[in-house]
């Protein structure tokens, strides 16, 4: 029995086999008094030094766990930091309860990974669970127990620049994303040491804020709520997430900290939620400039009334949560609800049982960034990626080339490759175009950088430079796009344009007449029109990590083939927005040969640059035989819809074959296409595959007039192909 354990854990121990996590968590809170039990539910950041790239916690904070009033800090990492900070607690606080430390891994701790827009790119669950996986292995050898991630909000609108942290606009595809992150982060068993807890984020419908404005009102009705920005949110629940972080926004004019709705009873009472709920930073004292609190402690009062148990950096419940219970504002069952949720996450985890288990500095020295790491990054970054244009071949290149331009301000970056949530990766270890090109070709061919302006400055005088290495060379590599502060948090912009003069110089080098592939980095979708008619091909690469370079030079000289389709619509205007491929049809629909009096524009198009779930191969495929096993079937029945795909060209390669159903007469009116499945398969070339999707009742179903979720009889079309737009279709009924 370990010394730092108290007596009553010792005796409680010998029985733990025996016990249920629920028993141990109740004897814990037996002996708690309030103060303590309000620590369990407060969490404060810890502080880092950007000299030293370490941190600890903040003055007073020691003194707090010491007398058991912090349960949780975020920002804190590292195995003998960590362990220093648990020793307090289980040492030296009165019931030596845990710690919990907390982190945003969004996609990485030290080795970073693709960010999650990007990886969402590769509609592999697979290849996602694994890169959670790793970063869970990671984390959890540097300390940290819990990471505020998956964030599963739906984004429709590119403004918003938070929408690199998701999956995109889609809810199937969102989901199945969620759930394989949750799978990666938390493994088979949460109580193994190289697991950390997920949190799905931010709950809920943040990425709807009007005018794509961080932090903004949110109006929606309860059907688009749960049919498309709360369906990720179950299925990370479903796959195991131990627990939720709220949001920022009000949706119709309640903030989600204190939102009944969303919290006692979709997440609790509906879903059944047994994990513990964070709010997001300070979340609880906006409850005050939001204007339905009038000062802290009403904050603080909502907040766990509602059922938000941790309060993240308010000070809310530190200060008045114990008030309110002694002035009965609070109910103590409600609090005791609260940190028994908490208490089961640290058991779970295996705290109580190990509370070093995470602090191993000799792990942590040989996990960090260790040759499993490199490999899995790299290998994300590779299928992270998406062809968007590739007119006459020119891509894959030859590998006798003999001299390459490399141009443009995102060529040579060591950093804007880390992505806007890079947690401690180090610009140091980022391998940039121009290095990745340059292991590539291993000294066979001349590379000629050249950066041609900032990302964001209006200067032209590297331009002649640039039109200089463009002279000289065979072919162009052409960096462009924003830079790693341009996305994330905060970061909304008005125009969706490649910032600065990077689109000039495009111009210009295109008048050079040499070929050009356009490498874009980026956090959002871009309306890349000139690009898009001038250049001849285009790599979206998102922010691809530590090992980027290297990735886009294997896609560039043909040792991957790319197989990534956007996960969301790219505009081809910023007037557009929000633009997405599962609108409804109106009553008067889009007609591109009649816009009076249709829904578009008078000045513009409503199509977009590139639909969602578009991305090109090296080599072609061909749809063909698209086949329903029956054409009638009743509300309870399934039905097999199978396909013929080919590849047709002379390179191996993989497709993501995706599948669309529209209801065309309903109670209320339906998408015009909703994804309900996708695969994605290798074919070598000449080779074909038999495809077969089972469209089970639930795949049909949708909020009826009333709010049931249910399948209505009807006639109903079915599409398969190789993005949103090009599809075979075919067609069945439900009968009554
Ligand atoms: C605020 C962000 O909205 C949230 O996503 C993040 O997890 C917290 N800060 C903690 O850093």
């Amino acid at each position: 029995m370990k010394k730092y354990l108290l007596l009553f854990f010792a005796f409680s121990s010998l029985f733990a086999q025996k016990k249920t996590i629920d028993q141990r968590v109740d004897s814990v809170l037996a002996l708690m008094n309030l103060d303590e039990k309000v620590g369990q539910l407060v969490q404060y950041t810890g502080g880092f030094d950007t000299g030293t790239r370490t941190a600890s916690p903040k003055q007073g904070q020691i003194e707090l766990i010491r007398s058991g009033k912090l349960g949780s800090l975020l920002n804190i990492f590292g195995a003998q930091q960590t362990r220093k900070v648990q020793k307090i607690a289980v040492e030296e606080s009165r019931l030596k309860i845990p710690m919990l430390f907390g982190l945003d891994v969004i996609h990485g701790f030290r080795t970073t990974f693709p960010v999650p827009i990007a990886e969402a790119s590769s509609w592999d669950p697979k290849l996602v669970e694994k890169s959670a996986r790793m970063q869970a292995i990671e984390a959890s050898s540097a300390g940290i127990h819990w990471t505020f991630n998956p964030m599963v909000d739906i984004a429709r609108d590119p403004r918003w620049g938070r929408i690199v942290e998701g999956s995109g606009e889609d809810p199937f595809l969102g989901s199945v994303m969620a759930a394989s992150r949750v799978k990666g982060y938390q493994g088979d068993d949460l109580a193994a040491a190289n697991s950390i807890a997920a949190c799905a984020k931010h709950f809920a419908a943040y990425g709807a804020a009007e005018g794509g404005r961080d932090y903004n009102t949110v109006e929606l009705t309860e059907r688009t709520l749960r049919e498309v920005y709360l369906r990720p949110f179950k299925s990370a629940l479903d796959a195991g997430a131990a627990t939720f972080m709220v949001s920022f926004n009000e949706i119709g004019g309640v903030p989600s900290s204190a939102n009944p709705f969303l919290l006692k009873k979709i997440l609790r009472d509906e879903w059944k939620f047994d994990g513990f709920v964070v709010s997001d930073w300070n979340s609880i004292g906006e409850l005050v400039p939001h204007g339905i609190a009038k000062d802290l402690k009403e904050a603080a009062r909502l907040g766990i009334n509602t059922g938000v148990d941790i309060d993240m950096e308010a000070n809310a419940y530190h200060r008045h949560l114990a008030d309110l219970v002694n002035e009965n504002k609070v109910s103590i069952r409600d609090l005791d609800e609260s940190v028994r949720r908490v208490l089961k996450i640290k058991f779970r985890l295996g705290l109580f049982d190990d509370p070093y288990k995470y602090c191993s500095a000799d792990r942590e020295k040989k996990t960090i960034r260790n040759e499993e790491m490199i490999k899995a990054t790299r290998e994300a970054a590779k299928r992270s990626a998406v062809l968007l244009k590739n007119e006459n071949h020119l891509l894959p290149l030859k590998k006798d080339l003999k001299r390459i331009a490399v141009i443009g301000p995102l060529a040579n970056s060591k950093v804007d490759p880390l992505g806007p949530w890079n947690q401690q990766g180090d610009s140091a270890d980022v391998v940039t175009v121009v290095e990745g090109i340059k292991n590539k070709i291993n000294g066979k061919a001349e590379i000629i950088y050249s950066k041609g302006c900032t990302i964001d400055g209006k200067s032209k005088n590297g331009f002649n430079d640039a039109v200089a290495a463009a002279e000289k060379s065979e072919i162009v590599i052409l960096c462009l796009g924003e830079s790693l502060t341009m996305s994330g948090e905060a970061r909304s912009r008005a125009s969706l344009d490649l910032p600065g003069v990077q689109n000039e110089l495009a111009e210009l080098l295109q008048k050079t007449g040499k070929p050009i592939i356009a490498v874009l980095m980026n956090g959002r979708p871009l309306t890349i029109n000139y690009l898009a008619e001038n250049i001849p091909a285009i790599l979206e690469t998102w922010f691809l990590g530590n090992e980027s370079g290297n990735a886009i030079a294997d896609i560039l000289f043909g040792d991957y083939n790319p197989s990534g389709k956007l996960p969301v619509t790219f505009p081809k205007s910023v007037g557009q927005v929000p633009l997405y491929y599962n609108h409804k049809n109106t009553g008067r629909p889009n007609n591109p040969a009649h816009q009076m009096y249709t829904t578009s524009y008078t000045d513009f198009t409503n199509a977009p640059l590139y639909p969602f779930g578009f991305g090109l191969s090296y080599t072609t495929f061909e749809y063909s035989n698209l086949s329903l096993s029956k054409n009638k079937i009743s509300k309870e029945e399934s039905i097999i819809a199978s396909i013929d795909v080919k590849n047709t060209g002379d390179l191996e390669g993989e497709e993501i074959v995706q599948l669309y159903i529209r209801d065309l007469v309903g109670s209320v009116t339906r998408p015009v296409k909703e994804l309900k499945d996708f695969k994605k398969i290798y074919l070598k070339p000449g080779e074909l595959k038999h495809l077969e999707f089972v469209i089970s009742p639930d795949k049909l179903k949708f909020y009826d007039i009333n709010m049931n979720f249910t399948v209505e009889p009807g006639d109903f079309k079915l599409f398969i192909g190789t993005n949103s737009v090009d599809l075979k279709e075919a067609a069945f009924s439900v009968l009554e």
